[in-house]
């Protein structure tokens, strides 16, 4: 049974100093939930220096919302896995819906950004999730599957227990609709299903789900088998609901 994590996702929200508040907030309140979670959060590249500052010595984690598919050189704008991995970093979500929607991230580059973080020695957490019109034409199973495969099929065989998977539904993200714990278990026990077949090393493979999680939900959310902790957009940008949903998640640990 994999460690339960929680992870937020910042997004393109907050300052510097909205952001340093909000991280010394969480930091000094997760001491005894980070005993039996991990927990972290992603943050805006220009912050990830702050971050660092704030962080290092401390439970919490930190991670970025993307990193370049390329390992260096003339890719104007982009940051590498090399230079995130500088700060300290932990984690870098990689094929998150809004990515592959508002830049067009194909499959294959997906997959390249998960190889390029791990060479780097971060843990992509890799998203993957159907959109509404995709689950009322019976192809949830499908979308997820060909995002899954493309990635695994970019990484060597001995790097692929590295990843983290985040199972996100395009309709639950932002929406407040978040899935019910039973449309996400199922989905989730597909995908380890699908992992398993890959490899029986990778059964252990963390799934988080992702898609308007609260406190309220999460309960529920983190009681089923398959469901090893959340990503969290939304409920992350306020301390007070993000320690919620880390301390709920920590009384499911090794449940
Ligand atoms: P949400 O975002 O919790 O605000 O739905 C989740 C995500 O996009 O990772």
């Amino acid at each position: 049974m994999p460690r339960k994590r929680v992870i937020g996702n910042w997004k393109m929200n907050g300052t510097i100093a909205s952001n340093a508040r909000l991280l010394r907030e969480i930091k000094d309140d997760m001491a005894i939930a980070a005993l039996t979670i991990d927990a972290a959060v992603c943050v805006p590249f220009l912050h990830v220096s702050e971050t660092q500052r704030i962080l290092t010595g401390t439970a919490l984690k930190w991670g970025v919302q993307d990193i370049s598919a390329f390992r260096e050189g003339a890719y104007t704008g982009e940051i590498s896995a090399d230079m995130v991995a500088e700060f300290g970093a932990t984690y870098a979500i990689v094929g998150h819906s809004e990515r592959r929607s508002h830049h067009a991230e194909a499959l294959t580059t997906v997959g390249a950004k998960a190889l390029r973080a791990i060479e780097a020695g971060i843990t992509p957490v890799v998203c993957v999730g159907e959109t509404l019109r995709e689950r009322e034409d019976g192809a949830a199973r499908e979308t997820v599957e060909t995002q899954l495969l493309a990635v695994l099929d970019s990484l060597p065989a001995d790097q692929m227990h590295s990843l983290v998977l985040a199972y996100e539904p395009v309709w639950a993200i932002g929406t407040g609709r978040s899935a019910s714990p039973r449309q996400a278990q199922e989905m989730h026990e597909f995908l380890r299903r699908l992992l398993r077949t890959r490899s029986e090393s990778l059964a252990d493979t963390t799934i988080l789900y992702g898609g308007s999680v609260k406190p309220a939900a999460a309960a529920d959310l983190f009681a089923q088998n398959d469901i090893d902790g959340a990503l969290v957009g939304g409920a992350s940008l306020e301390a007070g609901p993000f320690l919620d949903i880390i301390r709920l998640a920590a009384n499911h640990a090794g449940a």
